[in-house]
């Protein structure tokens, strides 16, 4: 890879453990940039959850066991010969920062161009093994480099990266693309409540007692003809007395349209009716239909009469279907209106088609222009979301940079405690190797230190400190 040379190389190497293998890498950066004569803008986080080891790891002091593969060179230029060991030397060792971090807790680090994770990933349950994985995926840039143990691979982001050594299990990932796992869920922005019906009618009637609504369905049920309630928009609202048997109703998406329902016979017929009596808003009839039920030919009369109902959002019609009256009492129907000729249904269902059609063409202009309000309304929505996304990666990136800056503060105070511990072990050894008896005394003469000789001098005062200090 080719980095211009001001930009830092980041390096992530979770579950580091006691440390080889930060400071291998680190090495190993290091001949390589020295090779180049190159600026050292290496960055290494080495984490882990296990503290003790990150101790350890800190402290980069190793046994000769440990160094037996490290060739004198590297010895000699890296590290330091102690009595028990060798010691990383503190020019690698300022290079890494070691911190505790839960590869499943802890934010990942970013925009990382190595994250090496030797033999974690093995220890992991699959899903786990998944999640680790796309965390790994989040955090290098494209390009990045994962270096992963001898038996473990990117598993189901096989496709995101190209394999560089598939032996030494060194991929490269060339995808930009997000992975499941930074999916970010963002509350809903558009309040989508229903804007309140101010000042309107109801849209429907109150809902009266439903027990009493039983009583007038079996009412219904046995009072009403066989008939049907259709709107002026011929859309069927109710069906009674067993009217249901003149309907067809055909697979998939089956029409609303009261006249689609009825058999192709009486489509026209019913259609010019009906167009006659919404015009007029007068009860109209027809007289002899032939209707075949069921392989029956019935001759049936219509006769459709408009509902007044002043409550009801579109004017209402009721459709009945009587046997004609060669079967029945003639008698019966003088009160009914004169039967419409035939001749004149053929223009009735051409003027019903017609409008029809125009109903047709006002709903589909009325849905064209709905559907661009809704599409304008999905795009504003989008676009506030995009706006959302960006500032909640800004905003996660500005915290993925005070989290790490925090980790390097961590790991410097962690650093300078640790010397000052070794300072002060060293001075009281000093104090107490000079066999000369020193007290220390704060302002206001309390004693705060004294060395081990003063007690010759001071014996009880001397030992009742040391038990009260104890
Ligand atoms: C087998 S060691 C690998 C050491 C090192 N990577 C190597 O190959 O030499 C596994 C390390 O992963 C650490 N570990 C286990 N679960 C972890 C987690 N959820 N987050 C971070 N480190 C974890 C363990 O504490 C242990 O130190």
């Amino acid at each position: 890879m080719r980095y211009p040379p001001e930009e830092d190389v980041r390096v992530w190497v979770p579950g580091c453990a006691t440390g080889e293998e930060a400071y291998s890498l680190t090495i190993l950066f290091l001949d390589g940039l020295n090779a180049r004569d190159r600026p050292i803008n290496l960055k290494v986080f080495a984490t882990d959850v296990h503290r003790r080891s990150l101790e350890v790891a800190g402290q980069g002091l190793y046994g000769e066991e440990s160094v037996a593969d490290v060739g004198p060179e590297r010895l000699r230029r890296y590290f330091v010969k102690r009595p028990n060991g060798y010691q990383v030397s503190q020019d690698v060792r300022q290079l890494i920062v070691f911190a505790p971090h839960n590869v499943f807790r802890d934010a990942p680090f970013t925009k990382l161009d190595l994250i090496s994770c030797r033999n974690l990933l093995i220890y992991f349950q699959p899903h786990a093994q998944r999640a680790a994985q796309s965390l790994f995926h989040f955090g290098l840039k494209a390009g990045g480099i994962l270096f992963l143990g001898s038996s473990e691979s990117p598993g189901a982001l096989t496709a995101d990266y190209e394999p560089i050594d598939e032996h030494y299990r060194i991929y490269k990932k060339i995808t930009d693309g997000r992975t499941t796992h930074e999916t970010i869920k963002l509350p809903l922005i558009r309040d989508f409540a229903t804007v309140p019906n101010q000042g309107r009618q109801p849209l429907r009637p109150s809902v009266p007692d439903t027990q009493l609504l039983a009583t007038y369905d079996r009412l219904l049920d046995r009072f009403m003809p066989p008939s049907f309630l259709v709107d002026e928009e011929r859309d069927l609202l109710d069906v009674f007395a067993g009217a249901e048997r003149y309907l067809r109703v055909k697979g998939r998406r089956p029409s609303h349209g009261f006249v689609e329902l009825l058999p192709e016979t009486a489509k026209a017929v019913v259609g010019g009716v009906l167009q006659r009596a919404i015009s007029d808003w007068a009860p109209v009839r027809y007289s002899g239909l032939d209707v075949n039920v069921d392989g029956v030919l019935e001759r049936l009369d219509i006769l459709i009469e408009p509902v007044n109902n002043p409550r009801a959002l579109k004017r209402q019609l009721l459709v009945r279907f009587e046997p004609a009256p060669d079967s029945v009492n003639t008698e019966s129907r003088r009160d009914q209106p004169p039967p419409i000729s035939g001749e004149n249904l053929a223009a009735e269902r051409v003027r019903s088609l017609e409008a029809e059609l125009s109903h047709s063409r006002e709903n589909l202009q009325a849905s064209i222009e709905e559907l661009q309000a809704s599409n304008e309304e999905l795009q504003a929505t989008n676009e506030e979301l995009v706006a959302s996304n960006e500032e909640l990666q800004s905003t996660n990136e500005e915290l993925h940079s005070v989290n790490e800056e925090l980790y390097t503060v961590n790991a410097e105070y962690q650093k300078k405690i640790f010397e000052l511990e070794e300072l002060n072990t060293d001075f009281r050894h000093l104090l107490d190797a000079t066999d000369v008896g020193i007290l220390f005394l704060d302002a206001n003469l309390r004693v705060r230190k004294f060395t081990s000789k003063i007690s010759d001098i001071f014996p009880a005062a001397a030992s009742r400190h040391r038990a009260q200090n104890q």
